[in-house]
């Protein structure tokens, strides 16, 4: 039989770059830790993990603790053999014996291009056989996560139970899906920091979002009520920023607005003409766009955004390296309320993961407490960090 868990067995996933980083971390979270790469791949790391410190902790607290690792559940087995469809789903029957009539949702990730079958089979394949052992699926909302990792020479199964089952549905995949009702994947992104972070955005009034084209995160402030500044050269899609009234001011050459101009909603306002602080438009428009980009050379644009106060949030999502994207921070942490949110990526221009986080929490450090970072489901080449206006 290949039903062989233990209690205090489990399998962490990582982004593949940030392997080593997730094992160190591991080790100096949980002292007992003993950790080997179970697999890996160009996108995906799994570590098996071995700790008792670790039983003492729900799941969904050990992830929520841990930066580096975005998922971690409970080790089933490891089958020590290339792809075999029946030991795997004699193996799953065991694990579901155990439980009183449990609904199971199988989540495959294939780990290596010469496995021979796709997860979406692996999912249909192994789901149908374990219901023809007598188990019943549920898409929606499973008892028992199962999660199977195959590479061309095992598989690793893990399990998470819904109680402790932090992430979201299809958790291998969502970095690359394709959003059907968000203006882009920039918006799931920035759900889910929220969601994670546990930010009550609702009680966000007006927002600063530096990096903002083409909307994503400015529609998600948008749809909940928060008044959003946002900052870019480049033109954002005004059409679906769930805005009543839009205002863009620009500066030069404005040619790619021109499919703009006349629009109900979208009033096209050359900077030089501007008559108002950006309060007072902000009491007129949800989105005002500062079209430029910080730092540039129009430099008008930074004076007028910094005499904003009482921003109760500043988001940055600008593809700079970390560091230029916490001194922004560190410039418009004068505009924000006394504990103010801060979310930022952290882009990861390079394998030195650990130094950019640590750079980038070194130049928040002045400016900001609580800084929390993880890296989230939706973050590709990057981190997502939270942080608190000091
Ligand atoms: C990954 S995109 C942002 C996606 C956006 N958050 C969304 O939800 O759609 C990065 C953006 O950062 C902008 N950017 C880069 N440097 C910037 C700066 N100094 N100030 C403002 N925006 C900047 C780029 O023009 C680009 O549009």
């Amino acid at each position: 039989m290949d039903g062989n868990a233990a209690a205090d067995r489990f399998l962490a996933i990582a982004d593949r770059r940030m392997i080593d980083n997730a094992i160190a971390e591991l080790r100096s979270s949980f002292v007992d830790a003993e950790s080997e790469v179970v697999c890996a791949d160009g996108s995906i790391g799994v570590i098996g993990v071995k700790s008792k410190k670790m039983t003492s902790m729900p799941i969904d607290r050990i992830s929520k603790a841990l930066t580096f690792s975005y998922m971690v559940f409970h080790e089933w087995t490891i089958i020590e053999s290339p792809y075999d469809k029946d030991r795997i789903t004699s193996s799953i029957t065991d694990l579901l014996n155990g439980r009183i009539n449990p609904t199971f949702m199988i989540e495959a990730k294939v780990v290596e291009a010469n496995v021979g079958t796709n997860a979406k089979s692996i999912e249909v394949e192994i789901g149908m056989m374990v219901e023809e052992n007598g188990f019943s699926a549920s898409l929606t909302a499973p008892d028992l996560h199962i999660f199977l990792i195959v590479s061309a020479t095992r598989t690793a199964i893990g399990y998470s139970g819904v109680l402790d089952y932090p992430g979201p549905m299809d958790p291998f995949r969502v970095a690359n899906a394709n959003p059907e009702n968000e203006l882009n994947r920039a918006e799931l992104k920035f759900r889910e920091a929220v969601d994670f972070f546990d930010i009550d955005i609702m009680k966000w009034h007006t927002a600063i979002d530096v990096g903002a084209a083409p909307g994503g995160w400015t529609a998600a402030l948008s749809r909940m009520m928060c008044r959003v500044v946002a900052v870019d050269s480049a033109v954002l899609d005004y059409d679906n920023l769930y805005a009543r009234k839009t205002l863009v001011l620009y500066s030069g050459n404005s040619d790619d607005l021109e499919k703009y101009k006349g629009k109900r909603g979208i009033d096209l306002v050359d900077f030089s003409g501007i008559t108002k602080p950006l309060s007072a438009y902000l009491e007129e428009y949800d989105v005002v766009h500062l079209k430029a980009n910080m730092g540039s050379p129009t430099k008008n644009f930074d004076d007028y955004l910094l005499q904003l106060k009482d921003v109760d949030a500043v988001v940055i999502d600008s593809n700079m390296d970390p560091e230029k994207n916490a001194e922004m921070a560190v410039r418009l942490s004068g505009t924000m309320k006394r504990n103010g949110a801060l979310l930022m990526a952290i882009k990861l221009m390079d394998n030195d993961v650990q130094k950019h986080m640590d750079d980038a929490k070194a130049a928040l450090s002045g400016s900001f407490g609580g800084i929390r970072v993880k890296k989230l489901h939706y973050n590709r080449m990057e981190l997502s960090l939270m942080a608190v206006k000091a």
